[in-house]
């Protein structure tokens, strides 16, 4: 098997009635961090998809444009199976969270139109190179494993980020391949990052005061909470900057490569 296995999985589904916000380990800042995740690449993984394919006829190596091509089609599962999570997310009643989230749509379809190919291609190695660090760190917490982890949003993310780990180096190897530039790098680095993290800081903003009236205090996330967030994140963005920086150097443990290969078990289909 391929190491970038493009796997189509079959998940049970939250819906309105039975989705509860705080559902990452029983901790609101997790959860929210998720939740914005998961509606946020509900309109990044077509950009990524349309980013690379757009290029796809100037790589002549014959190994990377396979492996762009299965980058694609695991982006493009991804974001299908997050849709059908976001239903419930969405429903939930959270006044201004729609408007937000079709704001991101907007953001996307410019960056589209009105971006060049390498600015599309920095954009989408800046957001890889944060996601490869969050997987890596979300499986050695066991996160989604936690007893008190929602088992569907559990299974969605582990399937999802063993995959992101799978594909690690494809954006960094185009982006190199395509460019080379490394201050560009750096800087679309910089701004991928600062618009996942707004984005999800303006969904906790908006979901934490109506969860926290909705159900109890354990749902407010302070101003507090979420400036000792961004600090604790930003060692891992400016990791990304460095002009050494390689996602080739990143050893994947055990766990996950056994993690891949039970999900290729699983999986409805594989190619
Ligand atoms: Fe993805
Ligand atoms: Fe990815």
């Amino acid at each position: 098997m391929h190491p970038i296995t493009v796997r189509k999985m079959q998940f049970d589904i939250p819906t309105v009635d039975n989705f509860n916000p705080k559902w990452a380990a029983d901790n609101i800042m997790l959860s929210y961090l998720a939740t914005g995740t998961s509606l946020y690449v509900a309109y990044l993984e077509p950009f990524l998809v349309k980013s690379l394919r757009r290029v796809l006829d100037q790589v002549k190596d014959e190994e990377l444009r396979e492996n762009v091509d299965r980058f694609c089609r695991q982006e493009a599962q991804h974001y299908m199976q997050h849709e059908r999570f976001n239903a419930a997310i969405l429903e939930f009643g959270y006044p201004g969270l729609r408007e937000r989230f079709d704001r991101l749509k907007g953001d996307f379809e410019h960056f589209l139109a009105a971006k060049g190919d390498k600015w599309c291609v920095g954009f989408v190695e800046g957001f890889e190179a944060y996601t490869t660090q969050s997987a890596l760190k979300a499986f050695s917490s066991r996160l989604f494993e936690h007893p008190r982890t929602d088992k569907r949003f559990g299974a969605l993310f582990e399937w999802h980020l063993a995959e992101e780990i799978e594909h690690r180096n494809v954006a960094f190897d185009i982006y190199q391949h395509l460019y080379g530039d490394k201050l560009f790098r750096a800087k679309l680095c910089y701004i991928a990052q600062m618009h996942i993290w707004r984005f999800t800081l303006d969904c906790m903003k908006i979901m934490s005061p109506v969860d926290t009236a909705r159900f109890d205090d354990s749902y407010r996330v302070k101003p507090l909470d979420r400036a000792l967030a961004t600090v604790a994140v930003i060692p891992m963005f400016v990791k990304t900057y460095l002009p050494w920086y390689t996602p080739h150097a990143y050893s994947v443990p055990d766990n996950i490569q056994q993690l891949s290969e039970s999900l290729t078990e699983a999986a409805e289909s594989i190619s």
